[in-house]
């Protein structure tokens, strides 16, 4: 292998185990007798290490009656957990198949990670708050760096999608992806709780106070998370980029909330912005589609039971076709993916996520910079310099890994030739862990 290969394909031939003719050609030359296998590099011994899963509510806790020692506690935890959670998905990469694996936004990806890998796994013990500051500094740039991943595996898997079976593939983007935001969700949190402690307004050990929005946030958490709020904002902002995408001439639907107003919940606001304003977006788009002049109300029912939120939003916009059906919940496969390979100039009209329309303002201050880099950054539509009508089309997967992130759910019912209805549960007692665990598109 020569050098000027990517790292991927370099890694993955190191790890295979020689074959009796490299052997026998090897005892030739060298006259030592190899191992059998190769010895445990770095990376097997990161990938022995299992990741430990954090539930919102001990991410609270634990902000809440922040320390010194609580504070390097969380530093040394995001210390071990970073590394050990990419290095799993970087032993993923390493078993795909060599037609993807020499695909250059995956081996993008890869190296990205590598990368990552390298720098975090040799940060010594955070011993004192000094050491963690240059941590937090280790931690942001590699936020940064790590900007891309989401656009660059969209488009890898819709390039690879031919080469390799589409179930290996969802299930390798599905684990890559919820892993992602599990890593982002632990960095930003401790990130922002660093930057709060050292905030003059700091009252240890009270409720962090979040630059922005007073005692009820914890770092990213939002603790007094309202639905009806989050859906009358993103059914705000959505219809603002309707009526752009459209024009002022085309009528636009109505989004009429009803049930349950004052619950309120434990949340990091950008992953429920960033489902709802999917919802909405494919909700907005079929409807106006579909009716044109007298356009019916998108409906929005929220309901409380005793663990959940549960957010039914429906439409009449005329329903999934049949054939798209089975491919809803695919990255490779999804319908809107089927639709750019067939033709990639021809790009749908309500294309930007609600993220796109965040992108920081590069004249704002640099406390506000921060604070919408910081929510900007969960999102998917973190691509620098993507254009906003650039739809990835994996909206509705991508929705799915985020409700289940925190142990909820997201299920589509298709009411074919009328309308959909989306059901989002939302687990509102905080007490869940994240979900690392993976599923396929097959699985319902
Ligand atoms: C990502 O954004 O993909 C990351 O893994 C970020 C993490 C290294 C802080």
């Amino acid at each position: 292998m020569k050098a000027s290969q990517p790292l991927l394909c370099r890694a993955v031939s190191s790890i295979r185990p020689m074959t009796r003719t490299t052997w026998m050609s090897k005892r030739r030359s060298i006259s030592i007798v190899p191992p059998p296998w190769r010895p445990a590099s770095v990376l097997d011994k990161w990938v022995e290490r299992e990741a430990r899963p954090i539930s919102l509510r001990q991410l609270t806790f634990f902000g809440r009656l922040l320390t010194d020692t609580r504070l390097l506690g969380s530093a040394n935890y995001v210390r071990l957990e970073l590394p050990t959670r990419i290095a799993h998905r970087l032993r993923d990469m390493q078993t795909l198949p060599y037609a993807a694996l020499v695909n250059p936004h995956i081996s993008h990806v890869y190296e990205l990670y590598y990368s990552a890998f390298e720098k975090l796994r040799k940060v010594p013990e955070i011993k004192t708050l000094e050491d963690n500051d240059r941590f937090c500094d280790v931690v942001r740039e590699q936020l940064r760096d790590h900007l891309s991943v989401i656009p660059r595996l969209a488009m890898g898997v819709l390039e690879i999608s031919e080469a390799i079976p589409s179930d290996q593939c969802d299930k390798l983007v599905n684990s890559l992806l919820r892993s992602r935001i599990s890593r982002r969700v632990i960095a930003e949190q401790h990130c922002a709780l660093t930057k709060a402690y050292h905030s003059p307004d700091h009252l240890p050990p009270a409720a962090k106070l979040h630059p922005e929005h007073g005692d009820e946030f914890v770092g990213e958490i939002f603790l007094r998370c309202n639905a009806k709020e989050i859906v009358q904002d993103c059914a705000d902002t959505i219809s603002d980029l309707a009526r752009q995408a459209y024009g002022s001439d085309v009528a636009l639907p109505e989004v009429v909330i009803q049930g349950a107003e004052d619950i309120f919940f434990p949340y990091i606001p950008s992953h429920l912005e960033y489902i709802i304003g999917e919802l909405l977006r494919n909700s907005f788009q079929a409807t106006v589609e579909r009716h044109g002049h007298k356009p019916p109300p998108i409906e929005v029912l929220i309901c409380e039971a005793a663990q959940h939120v549960i957010i039914r939003v429906s439409d009449q916009g005329g329903g999934i076709d049949r054939e798209g059906l089975p491919n809803l919940w695919s990255f490779s496969k999804g319908p809107e993916r089927n639709r750019r390979l067939r033709n990639l100039e021809q790009v749908p009209k309500l294309a930007a996520t609600l993220q796109d329309l965040k992108v920081p303002d590069s004249e704002s201050s640099d406390e506000l910079h921060d604070q919408r880099q910081t929510r900007f950054d969960h999102s998917l539509g973190s691509l620098s310099g993507r254009h906003p009508d650039l739809r990835l089309g994996i909206g509705l997967p991508m929705s799915r890994i985020f409700a289940e992130y925190w142990a909820g759910s997201l299920e589509i019912h298709n009411l074919e030739g009328y309308g959909v209805d989306a059901f989002l549960q939302i687990s509102k007692l905080g007490n869940k862990n994240e979900t690392l665990s993976t599923r396929t598109s097959m699985d319902a």
